[in-house]
């Protein structure tokens, strides 16, 4: 036997010695040779007092070794880094690699012949998955799974689709301190990750969709016992990974990305799952092309009535069949031979699923909730490395607008001038907000969504046209134009525009334009300075900063999947 406890040995030169003092010290912990000698499955533990999306991660933990157990082999729990969306400073894309690489190594550096990812909130999933397909040991992934939801005088409350709204009401001076103090008591009423289609339910059925998880794992929700007995099942499914495969690179095949970007066209998906997808990939050496994600998006409607893009909730998906409800309504335009982590393919995995025929939740593509798929790739002299609307969320009137820019240099600026009572704006301007992209702000926060000024808000204004460099939360909506790239900070044309030029927005032909001669935007930049980035920064800072990638190349470090990359065409769709 070679894995297990003989699994990468410390080395001293002697494999033997390595070998007898690893079970030296095992031993103290107080297993018997019996339980040494048996599959070893890792377990994410990524429970933190700062993450309350991981509050059941210790009940998982234990029913996944129950599973692991009942199968014959020895589960081992290890801690990794834990992200929460509202707990990481600067953003929590800005640590999502440094978990990635804190997974890695770990699944790299212990003994493990199979592992159980288990997260949930945005950046973790993501994360995980970089990790194991850069590590290549067998892998199943259990998401902690979305919350339940509650109502506030009658009206059901979803986070975070409905913290915006709410909030945009108190600003607006509609609501009142104490309502909104109420609102905020209820928009979180359990643990488990927001329960609507935000980046972690998105990132959750896209990993379902991989063939990643076991069927089920992206909708049951977090704190029913269904959950704990896919934890089980989860568990013991990883013993057979870890005897007979399959491993991520079979799994995660351009096949595999295709359905899952599928899918994120399909469900209104999160504009954040774009980029990780084309991280996760990146590290297979697929190559993710923005514009034959937007090609896919004109043949895939948007079926699930979910917020932001609908009215319902995950339960809800839940209760309609799960995503595999959506994967039966899209089999026409899925790749149906790819294997899963269940063992099954991905068209046994569907048939084998079951039938609620009176649900109201995911349409037919007959039928849909909107024409097409949720996400649209913008290209223009504003934005020539693309950029991204989610048109599903938007407002149709404004998807073909064109407007004077009214400029915000940064985060802070944006703060110190939205709400000015003589700020220049009306609601036709665009509102531009820069060097908040990957390395700008840096770890290009979810500011995507700047606030509707005080001004037009009180006046009944709900939306206006936006373009950053920067992300939107996935529970967000609005006619928001996200991930312009080049970021300004690195010299992109956003960094060149000036309050007061006019921005033509048409999605439908999928353009974003500057309305500014080429010959004016050289004078402009000859006369840019570009931001100081931080220069004497040390530790990871440092190394994000040198290495970070752009959105459209999913924000990894260069180093992470250039030898990957090399020579790779863009994964052909559909
Ligand atoms: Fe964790 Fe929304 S804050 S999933």
């Amino acid at each position: 036997m070679t894995g297990g406890m003989r699994r990468g040995l410390t080395s001293y030169g002697d494999a033997q010695f390595s070998l007898f003092l690893r079970k030296a010290f095992i031993k103290a912990m107080g297993y018997s040779d019996d339980a040494l000698e048996r599959p070893i499955v890792g377990i994410t533990n990524t429970y933190s007092e700062f993450n309350p999306c991981h509050a059941t991660v210790p009940q998982l933990i234990a029913a996944v070794k129950r599973g692991v157990m009942l199968a014959g082999g020895l589960p081992m729990e290890f801690p990794t880094i834990s992200i929460h969306e509202s707990f990481a400073y600067p953003t929590s894309m800005y640590l999502r690699n440094l978990m990635a690489l804190d997974t890695e190594e770990m699944i790299r550096a212990q003994p493990v012949d199979a592992v159980v990812l288990i997260g949930g909130c945005d950046k973790t999933i993501p994360a995980q998955l970089m990790a194991a397909a850069s590590a290549n040991v067998p892998s199943i992934v259990l998401p902690t799974g979305p919350m339940l939801t509650r109502t506030h005088r009658g009206e059901r409350l979803g986070a975070c689709t409905d913290c915006r709204r709410y909030w945009a009401k108190f600003r607006a001076g509609e609501i009142d301190q104490h309502e909104i103090d109420a609102v905020n008591a209820r928009l979180a009423p359990t643990a488990g990750t927001c329960m609507v289609m935000g980046t972690a339910s998105t990132i959750a059925c896209m990993t379902e969709a991989m063939g990643m998880s076991l069927p089920g794992a992206a909708t049951i929700p977090a704190v029913h016992a269904e959950r704990l007995r896919l934890a089980e099942a989860s568990g013991a499914r990883a013993v057979g990974l870890a005897q007979s495969g399959p491993r991520p690179d079979a799994v995660m095949s351009p096949k595999a990305f295709t359905n899952a970007l599928t899918v994120l066209q399909a469900i209104g998906g999160s504009t954040n799952a774009l980029i990780h997808v084309t991280a996760i990939a990146a590290r297979r050496g697929v190559r993710i092309d923005l514009d034959s994600f937007d090609a896919l998006g004109r043949k895939v409607p948007v079926l699930v009535d979910l917020k932001p893009s609908g009215q319902h909730y995950m339960e809800h998906l839940h209760d309609a069949g799960g995503l595999n409800a959506v994967l039966r309504e899209l089999r026409s335009l899925l790749h149906l031979d790819v294997p899963t982590v269940s063992g099954q393919t991905l068209e046994e995995v569907i048939a084998a699923s079951e039938i609620n025929p009176i649900q109201q939740v995911v349409r037919s593509i007959g039928n849909p909730i909107f024409p097409s798929g949720g996400i649209a790739v913008l290209r223009g002299n504003l934005a020539p490395g693309g950029a991204v609307i989610k048109h599903s969320s938007a407002t149709a009137s404004l998807l073909n607008h064109t407007g004077r820019a009214v400029v915000f240099d940064s985060l802070d600026d944006l703060a110190a001038r939205i709400d000015a009572p003589d700020l220049d704006v009306t609601a036709d301007d665009v509102l531009v907000l820069r060097n908040a992209g990957p390395r700008g702000a840096p770890g290009m926060p979810e500011a995507g969504y700047l606030p509707i000024p005080k001004k037009l808000a009180q006046q009944g204004v709900k939306d206006m046209v936006r373009i950053s460099d920067a992300r939107m939360s996935g529970t967000a909506f609005g006619t928001i134009v996200l991930h312009v790239t080049p970021e300004s900070a690195i010299g992109g044309p956003l960094a060149l525009l000036q309050t007061g030029d006019r921005i033509r927005l048409d999605v439908d032909s999928r353009l974003l334009e500057l309305g500014v001669s080429p010959d004016e935007l050289e004078r402009r930049r000859a006369q840019w300075k570009a931001p100081a980035l931080d220069a004497g920064a040390s530790g990871y800072r440092r190394l994000y900063l040198e290495h970070v990638l752009q959105a459209d190349a999913g924000c990894d470090f260069d180093f992470m999947v250039e030898a990957a990359l090399r020579d790779v065409a863009p994964v052909a769709m559909g």
